[in-house]
């Protein structure tokens, strides 16, 4: 494909201003164009959610919460970079749009020139478990150092692991750092904020139904300063949107 050079600076990405006697060059128009493109190119979204975005998410099946939610979303990249809260954090059921709203609100700061990258969560731990292996590509070496440095970090299905000391201290180190240093953080998760205590469900087997929380996958430092670096979003119960079947109940 060919790209067309810019008519306003030749492709220099330049505009030179002259004005009386002084002259000097400010950034043109096709530079920040440009810059959103490879911003969303090299982000690593994955296909599925690459046109995920605000216009295509449906407020149908629960639309006055569905719509609150995505307020809440929206002002979190209005407000976008906020010093108190650099990140936000999309809580619910499998299938409720989490992935699909967190893709749209990064995207929006992609489009705005901000730089960022997606990992799914338990990649990023296989990669940086991996990267402990001494014949480790540079790719997984970097995977540790990149997900502390990015602009912004999309973390999704965060706590989708098993826990072991190793997730834990990585993870707790990723958002230490992260949160220290105020540096955005989109994630989102399937865990509950609820203490452990065990659910009696209404079955007639009376299992008890011990849902993992935040706190049981990730440590108490994590939830700690996942709440207190980001804006934390619940989502509604809505039916799957994979299967349109309840997730529960
Ligand atoms: N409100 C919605 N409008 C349009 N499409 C939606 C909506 N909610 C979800 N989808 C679509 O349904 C699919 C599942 O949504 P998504 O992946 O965002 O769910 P999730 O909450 O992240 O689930 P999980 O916890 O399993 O990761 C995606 O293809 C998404 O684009
Ligand atoms: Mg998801
Ligand atoms: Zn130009």
């Amino acid at each position: 494909m060919s790209i067309a050079v810019c008519p306003d600076c030749n492709g220099t990405g330049w505009k030179i201003l002259e004005q009386a006697e002084l002259s000097g060059a400010e950034r043109c128009h096709c530079h920040f164009e440009g810059r959103a493109q490879r911003n969303e190119a090299s982000a690593s979204i994955p296909p599925l959610y690459r046109n995920a975005s605000f216009d295509n998410f449906s407020t149908k099946r629960a639309h006055r919460e569905l719509a609150s939610v995505m307020t809440t979303v929206k002002s979190f990249v209005r407000e976008f970079p906020n010093d108190q809260h650099p990140g936000l954090l999309l809580m619910g059921d499998p299938g409720s749009g989490k992935t699909h709203l967190a893709v749209a609100a990064f995207r929006e700061l992609l489009k705005r020139g901000f730089e960022g990258l997606f990992y799914d969560y338990q990649n990023l731990l296989d990669r940086i478990r991996s990267s402990f292996d001494p014949t480790a590509g540079v790719s997984d070496k970097e995977a540790y150092r990149v997900a502390m440095e990015s602009e912004i970090l999309l973390l999704d299905d965060l706590g989708a692991h098993r826990v072991t000391d190793f997730v834990e201290d990585t993870v707790t180190s990723i958002l230490t750092y992260r949160c220290n240093n105020r540096k955005p953080l989109i994630a989102t998760t399937n865990l509950s904020d609820t203490d452990s205590t065990p659910v009696r469900s209404e079955g007639a087997s009376g299992k008890v139904d011990y849902r993992l929380t935040l706190t049981d996958r990730l440590g108490m430092r994590s939830r700690s300063r996942l709440f207190e670096m980001c804006k934390v979003v619940r989502m509604p119960l809505v039916e799957d949107y994979r299967t349109g079947s309840w997730s529960r109940h």
